[in-house]
Parts: C-alpha cells; structure tokens; sequence
C-alpha cells in the first residue's frame, strides 16, 4: 500500500455529532509521500474525518497518531506543532475576494513567520510560480477562472512549505481539463517536494490519477469497507458497493458518448 514510512497511523477512530456515530472503527495509515484518497459517497463523513485529521474537531474514540504523536492527547502546544506543519484547502476554501492573489497567499505568511514585506514578496511569486500563475500576482480571484482559484489557494495552502497537504474536493466545480492540470499539479508537487496529500475526492478520473493509497467509507454500513491502492481495489475487491463506486465513471462516460 504505502511504499515508505508512517506519516498519519489511525486506529480504532469513532467520529460522530454528539450521540450521533457517523463512522466506526477506522484504521489505516497513511504514508510518506502518498497521495491518500478518503473515498465515499455524499454525506459519508469525508470533511469530517478530514476535520479530524487537522485539529478542528476531536474524535468520538480512538486515536490519529502522527510520527509517534498522539494527536488528540498530545497537549495544545504539541498539537499546534503539529499543526504547523500543514497546508489545508477546504471544500468551500475560498480564496479571499477583496484581496489580490499575492495578497491571499502572503496572508499565512504575514501571520505565521517573521519575514520582512520582501521576503514574502519572493516567497509569494515562487509559490505562484510554483502553480503556474507567475505573473498573475495582481489579480483579483474575480479576474481569474475556477481552475485557477483552485491553483491560487493550492500556492497559500503551501505558503508555508507544508509536509502534509489536505485538499477537500479539489476538483469540485471544475471542467474536467482543469481538473486534469490540477491533478497534474498535484503529482508534480508530490514528485518535486514529496508533499504527502490527503485529499477527499469522489471523482474517478482523479482517484485513479493521482491516488496510491486510500480509505473507502460506508455510508450504510457506518465504517471502511476497503482501503489501499484505488487501482488494486479496482482490480481486486470483492465490495461490490466499493467495485461500483470505482467503476460508476465508466458507465456514465459510456452515457455521454451516447
Ligand atoms: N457540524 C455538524 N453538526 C451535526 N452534523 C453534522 C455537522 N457537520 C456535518 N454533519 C453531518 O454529518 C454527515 C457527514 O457530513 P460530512 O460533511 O462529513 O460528509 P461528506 O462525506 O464530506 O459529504 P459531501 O460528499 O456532501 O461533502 C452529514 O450527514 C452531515 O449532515
Ligand atoms: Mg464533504
């Protein structure tokens, strides 16, 4: 499954609202330079899991160890540590609308680091250099398309050279060429800096694109039901819920040729 080292280990994880258990007894790892797929269908509990892997909302039971950090017991110092070291794009992450691109991205800067006005400067233009919008610095997230947005908040999630990038729905809302660069960008990133990406995704091209590791969460069942190489589920799984899940791309790009 994960060629290389630890990186998030989660064991026996209840998450829930109140009394109310969303998902049960998860376990899996996620490695060193994965691109980690949480997969499921609308309202398993994706963005929650992913909540509980960054710090925002505590687990019902059981633990998200990171390195040999017991997150969620750690106390707060350790835990904003650890917390440090991510970059995160929510679902609904977007980009603030009064403010220029290179304003956007020098933000965590400005609020977590030291750096003089041109320091950041430099960091900004190489961070959006780095998503391919170099000379777009100056430009309102109005002036610019969905794709791009995307890219945009990709460059602040990774102002601060994160070792772990969440990105809920990367793909949401984009035409499905920009969504290929996107994933594009996304491989490159992980090649060129081996960024470890956890990235909640329902679309196939994308899972099979970029992910090497992933967990598949059931909505009826209330648990994972699969986990591991989204290709090797494809070819290997016996879940017909998780073969569907996987192979549903097909009949529907079959639709739309007809
Ligand atoms: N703050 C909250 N309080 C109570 N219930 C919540 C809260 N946030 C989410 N839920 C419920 O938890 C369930 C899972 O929500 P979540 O957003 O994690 O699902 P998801 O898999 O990300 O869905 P989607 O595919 O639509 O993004 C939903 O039924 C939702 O109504
Ligand atoms: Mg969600």
């Amino acid at each position: 499954m994960t060629g290389s080292e630890a990186q998030i280990t989660v064991s026996d994880l209840d998450m829930g609202y109140g009394d109310f258990i969303l998902m049960r007894d998860l376990n899996f790892t996620v490695g060193k330079g994965d691109i980690f797929i949480i997969m499921g269908g609308s309202g398993c509990g994706k963005s929650t899991l992913m909540k509980i892997l960054i710090g925002l909302k505590e687990p019902s039971r059981g633990q998200v160890v990171y390195g040999d950090v017991n997150f969620w017991e750690a106390d707060p110092q350790e835990r904003e540590q650890i917390m440090k070291r991510f970059g995160i794009l929510y679902q609904s992450g977007a980009l603030w609308s009064s403010m220029t691109l290179a304003e956007n991205v020098a933000l965590p800067l400005e609020q977590y680091t030291s750096l003089n006005r041109r320091q950041i400067g430099k960091i900004v233009s190489l961070k959006l250099a780095l998503v391919g919008l170099a000379g777009f610095e100056k430009f309102y997230p109005s002036e610019i398309s969905g794709g791009m947005k995307k890219r945009a908040g990709l460059a602040r999630a990774m102002a601060l050279d994160p070792e772990i990038l969440f990105f809920d729905e990367p793909s949401a809302g984009l035409d499905p060429v920009s969504a290929r660069l996107l994933d594009d960008l996304i491989l490159e990133l992980k090649e060129s800096l081996g960024t470890t990406f956890v990235v909640v995704t329902h679309e196939l091209a994308s899972i099979f694109a970029i992910g090497n590791n992933s967990v598949y969460l059931d909505v009826d069942t209330r648990t994972m039901t699969a986990s591991g190489d989204p290709r090797k589920l494809l070819a290997e799984s016996s879940d017909p819920k998780v073969r569907n899940f996987l192979t549903r791309g097909e009949e529907s790009a079959h639709a739309q040729v007809l």
